[in-house]
């Protein structure tokens, strides 16, 4: 006979926090986020820790290299899509580790022959109104001028007027040394009342572009996450099928962990994998895996050396895996079910093994709710699809801007190697949907916003830190009348709309 669970499971949705005793101190600039990310002794600390329980899901349409900076300058980490060829990742993955903090690569570029079209295009796109007019059109071609708003009115000029006849051309400009530091940088900038200078090689050719508003913000993330290069940490997603090669390539290219992207993690593949992998490269490599979402599933890959393990199956916004196969499991019910095993693993062996909680987060308490009940750290797809750093289209929709966001398992990702069970290398049906997402602004300002939410509820908890959150901790499940009267009810809002709890 079939193994039944005792319980229905459950959401995030369906839980609420009850506040615990706070004293004085228990104030949000005294919380601290900073979590293990990799597995760890008792009495001993993770060798590699986030400062922020975020981490950025391994899909085409949110983890690039721009995604990657933009979290590690907040403390979190992203995992690097591993659905693209193992040079294309690994690059993302270089550019990471080589960038330079404050020197912009420029995201808009156009030819000499480019029309004002063209540009007010661009600026629609990207939200950026300094472009590159380079030789070839590309971000590192030879540097012929630039164009920003002050150059053309678009009320005054045709649309066709090409932006050789407009733009700022090179002997006019303000530019500098590709090799110059970032505060002779921020010097010519302050000096020469500049918005942007322009950084070019011995060839004139564009390396970067420094920008006057970075300034504040290349100088306050004391949260970021860096290695001990002073590089930003990153991740990279890999499969089970292709790791002999692409692993080599990752860590040649400066990956400080990687995770197995799966949708489906308690397998032999999986296991293979990892010790394949720490056989092959050592155990400094640091192998998350997942995803699992019931405690046989953890102590799978406990036992197959997975250095993290990620919880959910089904919850994720784009994911019909439900529906497609009738597999999952709610993912506040999984992710309890995952932590009771992790810390009986932990009394039992001493191995910290942290667990992330994989999908479906929709509200900012839901990160706080899923760290209470033991996460060490989230990871999450559409929250961050929704920023301007997120690699997909900003695109209008009826009045409304939104951003284009796609799962791994759509016809649009092709990512057979994260679905197909080993036979013909193809989706022979989709489980997750291509779709929009209301675009939110910039990353930083949505990450202070969320964790402030998650600090404060904290405090309410008695909590200074997320070991201590996940001890001290009372939850309740909420009846689904209660859920109702959790929002604004019963009253007239000013935008006209009467919410009734009857
Ligand atoms: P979200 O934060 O709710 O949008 O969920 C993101 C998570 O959904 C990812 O980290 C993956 O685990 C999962 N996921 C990504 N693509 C798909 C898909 O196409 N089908 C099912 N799950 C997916």
């Amino acid at each position: 006979m079939a193994y039944y669970f005792n319980e229905p499971s459950h959401t995030f949705g369906e839980y609420l926090l009850v506040p615990g005793y706070s004293s004085t101190d228990c104030i949000p600039q005294n919380v601290s986020l900073k979590t293990p990310l990799v597995k760890f002794k008792k009495g001993e600390e993770s060798s590699l820790s986030l400062n922020i329980p975020l981490v950025s899901a391994i899909m085409q349409s949110v983890s690039d290299d721009n995604m990657a900076v933009a979290l590690a300058k907040e403390g979190g980490v992203s995992f690097i899509y591993g659905s693209q060829s193992i040079e294309n990742e690994a690059a993302m993955v270089a550019k990471v580790k080589n960038y330079k903090s404050g020197f912009v690569t420029s995201d808009s570029n156009v030819k000499p022959d480019s029309t004002l079209a063209e540009i007010v295009d661009l600026k629609e796109k990207t939200g950026h109104s300094s472009v590159a007019v380079t030789e070839d059109g590309t971000p590192n071609g030879k540097l012929l001028g630039i164009v920003t708003s002050r150059d053309y009115r678009i009320t005054r000029m045709d649309m066709s007027t090409k932006v050789s006849e407009f733009m700022t051309p090179f002997n006019e400009l303000i530019y500098a040394d590709a090799n110059i530091t970032l505060k002779e940088a921020n010097n010519i900038i302050w000096d020469n009342k500049l918005n942007m200078l322009p950084l070019v090689d011995r060839d004139q050719k564009l390396k970067y572009m420094v920008f006057r508003k970075d300034y504040s913000a290349n100088k306050e993330n004391s949260s970021e996450l860096i290695d001990s290069q002073k590089r930003y940490v990153v991740g990279a997603g890999i499969n089970t099928r292709d790791y002999a090669e692409r692993v080599p390539a990752l860590i040649n290219a400066g990956a400080d962990v990687l995770c197995i992207d799966s949708s489906e993690g308690f397998s032999e593949w999986q296991k293979i994998t990892i010790q394949y992998i720490h056989k092959n490269f050592g155990e400094h490599i640091k192998v998350g895996a997942g995803n699992v979402v019931d405690r046989d599933g953890f102590l799978f890959l406990a036992e197959a050396g997975a250095d993290f393990v990620k919880v959910g199956i089904g919850g994720g916004s784009i994911c019909i895996t439900r529906e497609q196969k009738g597999i999952g499991r709610g993912q506040a019910t999984s992710l309890i079910d995952v932590v009771k095993a992790r810390d009986e693993y932990f009394e039992k062996t001493g191995v910290y093994i942290p667990v992330c909680s994989d999908g479906g987060i929709v509200h900012d308490y839901h990160i706080t709710l899923a760290l209470a009940m033991g996460a060490d750290f989230v990871m999450l797809g559409r929250y961050f699809s929704r920023f301007d750093e997120s690699p997909t289209n900003k695109v209008n929709i009826n009045g409304s801007y939104m951003k284009e966001y796609w799962g791994e398992g759509s016809n649009r990702a092709r990512n057979w190697q994260r679905y197909d069970l080993g036979g013909d290398k193809k989706l022979s049906f989709e489980e997750g949907v291509d779709s929009y997402v209301p675009y939110a602004g910039s990353l930083k300002d949505n990450v202070t916003i969320s964790l402030n939410k998650v600090k404060s509820t904290m405090c309410n908890c008695g909590a200074l830190t997320i070991p201590e959150l996940q001890k001290n901790a009372k939850m309740t499940l909420v009846s689904s009348t209660s859920i109702v009267e959790g929002s604004s009810h019963d009253v007239m809002l000013k935008d006209n709309t009467y919410n009734t709890q009857q």
